[in-house]
C-alpha cells in the first residue's frame, strides 16, 4: 500500500498563531491543509472563512483543502477559490443541487470533493463519480474536532473503494474524523488514502512524530 496523504485539520490549530502552526505542520511533513469551514446552520458550530484562508495563503506552500460545512455553499465557492482553495469539498447534504455544486467547483480551476455524513450512503456519490477528485467519508458527525472516531463507517469506506474502482476514477477517498494512531490504519486498510486529523496531530507536541504515527500505524 502506499504511504497516504496526511492533511492536518487547522480546527486543533492554536487560532493566536495560525502562520506558525500551518509551519509547523508543513515542515513536520504534512501533505495537504485541511480548513474546516463551519457556518452554526448547516453544523453546530462557527469556525472560520475565505479571510482566514487568504491570509494564510502567502506563508505555506500545502494544498488547501478546504471542507466546507455550510448550506448553502454555491454563493461562496468563487470566494473560497479566489482567498487560494486548491480543492474544494461540498456536503452532498448541504442542498438540493450537489452536481451544480461541483460543476462550479470545476469551472473555477478547482479540484472538487463529496463529503458524506455518517448517515448518508456511499450510494449518494455514484452519480457524480465523473466530476470528483476527492471523496470525504466522515467518520464522526461534522461540526467539531476531538470525537471518536465511528467505526461503522469502515465497510463504507470499503464499498466507495470498490465503487471507485470499478468507475476506474482517479479518486482519492478521505477519512475525517477521530483519526488516530489506532483508527489510522484501519481506514487505510478498508481503502481511505487521505487521513485527515486534528487533535492528533495539532494536540502532540511533536508534529512530526504525530505525522508519523498515523503514516506507519505505529
Ligand atoms: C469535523 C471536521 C474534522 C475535524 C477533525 O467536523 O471536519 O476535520 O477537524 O478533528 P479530529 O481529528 O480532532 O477528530
Ligand atoms: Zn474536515
Amino acid at each position: 500500500r502506499p504511504s497516504p496523504i496526511i492533511a492536518p485539520s487547522l480546527l486543533a490549530a492554536d487560532f493566536g498563531r495560525l502562520r506558525e502552526e500551518v509551519a509547523a505542520v508543513e515542515r513536520a511533513g504534512a501533505h495537504w491543509l485541511h480548513l474546516d469551514v463551519m457556518d452554526g446552520h448547516f453544523v453546530p458550530n462557527i469556525s472560520f472563512g475565505a479571510l482566514v484562508l487568504n491570509a494564510l495563503r502567502p506563508h505555506t506552500r500545502l494544498a488547501f483543502d478546504v471542507h466546507l460545512m455550510i448550506a448553502p455553499a454555491d454563493p461562496y465557492l468563487a470566494d473560497f477559490a479566489k482567498a487560494g482553495a486548491d480543492q474544494i469539498t461540498v456536503h452532498a447534504e448541504a442542498g438540493p443541487h450537489l452536481h451544480r455544486s461541483l460543476q462550479t467547483i470545476r469551472a473555477l480551476g478547482l479540484k472538487a470533493g463529496v463529503a458524506i455524513n455518517p448517515a448518508t450512503p456511499a450510494e449518494a456519490v455514484r452519480h457524480v463519480l465523473d466530476l470528483i477528485d476527492i471523496i470525504n467519508v466522515m467518520t464522526v458527525n461534522p461540526g467539531f474536532g476531538g470525537q471518536s472516531f465511528l467505526a461503522g463507517q469502515l465497510p463504507k469506506i470499503a464499498e466507495l473503494r470498490r465503487m471507485v474502482t470499478e468507475a476506474g476514477r482517479d479518486i482519492r477517498i478521505e477519512t475525517d474524523g477521530g483519526i488516530d494512531a489506532a483508527s489510522a490504519p484501519r481506514a487505510l486498510e478498508a481503502g481511505a488514502d487521505v487521513l485527515i486529523a486534528g487533535s492528533a496531530i495539532f494536540g502532540k507536541p511533536d508534529y512530526a512524530a504525530a505525522i508519523a504515527a498515523l503514516g506507519t500505524g505505529d
